[in-house]
């Protein structure tokens, strides 16, 4: 793992998430295995948004997009948000499209941090929180979320905060535990935002894929809309992860910052799979629901399966993901476990103390994805209970 303190930030970048992504993907080919590790469906999303793609390619949409992206989607993005969450937010001047939810964390945290700055996260994080840290010149400071139920201590969490704290980063759902922060956690969250003047940045990308409880977004909480950075994208509700369409909502000035910072790295992307996303947000609620119901039979049938391979399985309560603690099986290393796991039963999965600092901790927890087709999960299954045998 890279130190967060060297001063190169080749080693203040090594060891994240994607790089044993590679290599378990690398052996998920080599050995045939099932590829549980990375997060992507093996099903399209809505036949109406392939459909949209298809014909704004045909109807010409092949050039450079507006910088801020095509008025279709800022259009429907704000209206996704009132929808969905009551939030209004202005299309022209508090909406901006970007290239994935990626774009939008990495361009947010270079545009609100310095050398010197710290930000508060959770860990397990999302791997690219550390990274985009680390390029921001930024250092983490991370409260963890603790097995078995995820919650964390409020005391922690108000520990973390320095005088050098500016950002809040919180992922909700939560990749990789599933958890969906309640409006308890998010009221807390909020108030300690207010009380320390720190700015938000939440990424929701998994807003509609959840089974339990309901999804809140922070920037609903008391005083938080004029200092929170919402971000999501179009990959996961609507199976679409190669293309690469995110948006962040905020307001103007926060909006402009990240704007300065978005334009020199990709300036725009997708054209015609924004029109798409336009109108896949405008499909029914019914479609949203859908998607979530048949993810939610896959985490079911996942689960059930790691518990009977003897592994324990953590709650997930949305996502594409369930993590399991392989100590019942007289094992703690994660990593050797899903470095073997191909060989011993044709399964990939990720170590999940790639998202940890805390290495004892997240040391046990392996990562399983649940977003294949159902007879892909049941063959998993089937597969994982050899471990067992
Ligand atoms: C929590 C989280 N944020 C952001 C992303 C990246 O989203 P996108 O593919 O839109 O860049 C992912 C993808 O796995 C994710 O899990």
């Amino acid at each position: 793992m890279g130190t967060q303190d060297s001063p190169y930030l080749v080693e203040r970048m090594q060891g994240f998430g994607t790089t044993i992504f590679a290599e378990m993907s690398s052996l998920a080919v080599a050995t045939g295995s099932i590829n549980l590790g990375q997060g992507f469906p093996d099903e399209d999303g809505p036949p109406e948004v392939l459909d949209a793609a298809i014909a704004a390619i045909r109807d010409g949409h092949n050039q450079y997009p507006p910088g801020i992206g095509i008025p279709e989607l800022r259009h429907a993005v704000a209206a996704h948000q009132a929808k969905w969450y009551s939030l209004e937010y202005d299309p022209d001047t508090e909406v901006l499209v970007t290239a994935g939810a990626t774009e939008a964390i990495a361009a947010s945290l270079l545009a609100l941090c310095e050398p010197g700055t710290d930000v508060v996260t959770f860990e397990p994080y999302y791997d690219e929180y550390a990274a985009g840290i680390a390029l921001a010149g930024a250092r983490r400071r991370v409260v963890q979320l603790r097995t078995p139920d995820w919650s964390f201590d409020a005391d922690a969490l108000e520990r973390a905060i320095t005088p050098a704290t500016r950002v809040l980063l919180l992922n909700s759902p939560h990749n990789p535990t599933g958890k969906v922060f309640s409006v308890e956690e998010l009221e807390l969250v909020a108030r300690l935002c207010v009380e320390h003047d720190l700015l938000a940045i939440t990424d929701e990308v998994y807003e509609h894929l959840v089974f339990d409880g309901r999804h809140v977004p922070l920037a609903t909480m008391p005083g938080m809309r004029e200092r929170t950075i919402t971000i999501s994208s179009a990959g996961k509700t609507f199976s679409c992860t190669g293309w690469k369409i995110g948006w962040i909502c905020a307001p103007p000035d926060l909006l402009d910052a990240v704007k300065t910072v978005k334009q020199f790295l990709t300036y725009v992307n997708g054209a015609p799979f924004q029109y798409a996303i336009a109108t896949g947000l405008d499909l029914p609620g019914s479609v949203f629901r859908r998607a979530a119901a048949a993810l939610e039979e896959k985490r079911d049938r996942l689960t059930a399966g790691l518990a009977e391979a003897g592994l324990t399985v953590f709650p997930s309560d949305a996502t594409y993901f369930v993590t399991a603690d392989i100590s019942p099986l007289g094992e703690t290393d994660g990593l050797g476990f899903c470095r073997t796991l191909p060989e011993r039963c044709g399964v990939v999965a990720v170590p999940s103390v790639v998202f940890y600092d805390d290495k004892e901790a997240g040391g046990p927890l392996v990562r399983f994805a649940c977003c294949k087709r159902l007879d892909v999960i049941d063959e998993a299954a089937a597969r994982l209970r050899r471990l067992h045998a």
